[in-house]
């Protein structure tokens, strides 16, 4: 049919044609979020899940509604290489300047806007991409120790007063959190859970690899207490289906049922996969219904697909040894496995191995679900390290 009417949207962090499935979570979200505007007692949400599950376009809807409703959402993805200060503090700057342009600039606003000064010169010699033109004034004694625990407290609490005073929220949607380095992230949630005790409406909505639940280790006992932790896992079976079917049928198009059966099987309900079997099952059917046949010839490119580019990427990164072990494990199945397991493939030792096992992820490649226990952090990779390493390990 003709790919210019093709409704699906496969790609990272595209909104797709239909976000199925999400509805109630959304809504508990908006709602825990106007809570904790009210100076209300709500935890917010941290999302966790593997790759290609529609975190990001999730955290994205949740932040767009947010700002629709006046909350002042600063969005922020946690790239590998940079500091969390250094990240913050533009996308603060931006937000004071928007406060202090609605009215004239209150005294709360001004007081944040100096604390973020002093907290930028105090600590760019330690975080080097923090870079913020210097021409505010800053406030001797106010967030500027030098100290990333006490001067980020003191950051968010003041900026926090400032929102309170506007009748907003300030809400950090971070992305990736699992690039954050331990000590940071532990700063920011101690930073948030002072401000959240005197109830001042400053909060963070986070997604990232199902790792970020351990790695928030040092700041676990006031994380439980901030956030509830949301597994966002593959589509039901009813959600899939609406996932598939109903951006086609906005576009006058049907699926027979076995058709869609069979795409469902095929891509486990996996959101990132619906969105590219429904992509190629358009585009190779001549006509309205889309059959059978036509998935079949759809898995085909598909795959085709995913192997030249959403698995190629990742593999790509990997070194050697690294990609051994991935297709060690994929020599085992999809997984989870024993570490003890993977190594016995490999046949080496599993202390031998750990360093591997580390930097995989770190690289956000693996996971430990359970002490002890490995899994790949994108869906179906075994069958790729498969297919790419025919030879084995
Ligand atoms: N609930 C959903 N229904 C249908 N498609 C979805 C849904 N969530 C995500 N997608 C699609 O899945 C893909 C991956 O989404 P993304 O948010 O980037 O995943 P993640 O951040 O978990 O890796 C995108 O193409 C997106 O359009
Ligand atoms: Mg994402």
């Amino acid at each position: 049919m003709d790919p210019r009417h093709n409704p699906y949207a496969p790609g990272a962090g595209t909104p797709p044609p239909e976000l199925a499935g999400r509805d109630e979570l959304i809504e508990r979200a908006a709602v825990a979020l106007d809570r904790i505007r009210a100076g209300r007692s709500a935890r917010s949400f941290i999302l966790y899940g593997l790759r290609g599950v529609g975190k990001t376009v999730l955290l994205n809807r949740i932040g767009r509604d947010a700002g629709a409703r006046g909350i002042e959402s600063l969005k922020i993805e946690a790239p590998e290489e940079r500091s969390l200060p250094g990240m913050l503090a533009p996308a603060l700057r931006a937000t004071l300047l928007r406060l202090s342009r609605s009215k004239a600039a209150t005294a709360k606003v001004q007081r944040a806007t100096r604390a973020l000064a002093g907290f930028a010169k105090a600590l760019k010699v330690k975080y080097q991409d923090l870079e913020l033109s210097l021409d505010f004034e800053t406030e001797e004694g106010v967030a500027d120790s030098g100290n990333l625990d006490n001067d980020l407290t003191d950051l968010l609490s003041i900026v926090g007063a400032a929102a309170a005073e506007r009748d907003t929220a300030v809400v950090f949607f971070v992305d990736e959190l699992q690039y954050v380095p331990e000590d940071q992230l532990a700063a920011l949630i101690i930073a948030l859970h002072a401000a959240n005790q005197n109830q001042l409406p400053i909060t963070m909505v986070a997604a990232g690899l199902p790792q970020i639940v351990g790695q928030t280790g040092r700041a676990k006992s006031y994380a439980e207490r901030l956030f509830e932790f949301v597994h966002i896992d593959r589509l039901d079976d009813e959600a899939a289906a609406v996932a598939l079917t109903v951006p086609a049928k906005r576009e006058g198009v049907d699926y027979e049922s076995a058709a869609v059966a069979e795409i469902l099987t095929q891509t486990h309900g996996y959101p990132y996969f619906l969105q590219e079997w429904g992509k190629h099952s358009w585009d190779v059917a001549d006509d309205s219904p889309i059959e059978m046949k036509d998935c079949e010839r759809a898995t085909i490119e598909a795959i085709a697909e995913l192997d030249a580019s959403f698995f190629r990427v990742r593999f790509d990164r990997l070194t050697p040894a690294e990609k051994h072990y991935m297709r060690a494990m994929a020599e085992l199945g999809p997984g989870p496995h024993r570490s003890g397991d993977i190594a016995e493939v490999l046949k080496r030792k599993v202390t031998s191995v750990a360093p591997v096992r580390n930097s995989l992820i770190a690289k956000g490649m693996i996971f430990s679900p359970a002490h002890g226990d490995t899994a790949f952090t994108v869906p179906l990779f075994d069958g790729f390290m498969k297919r790419i390493m025919p030879e084995g390990v």
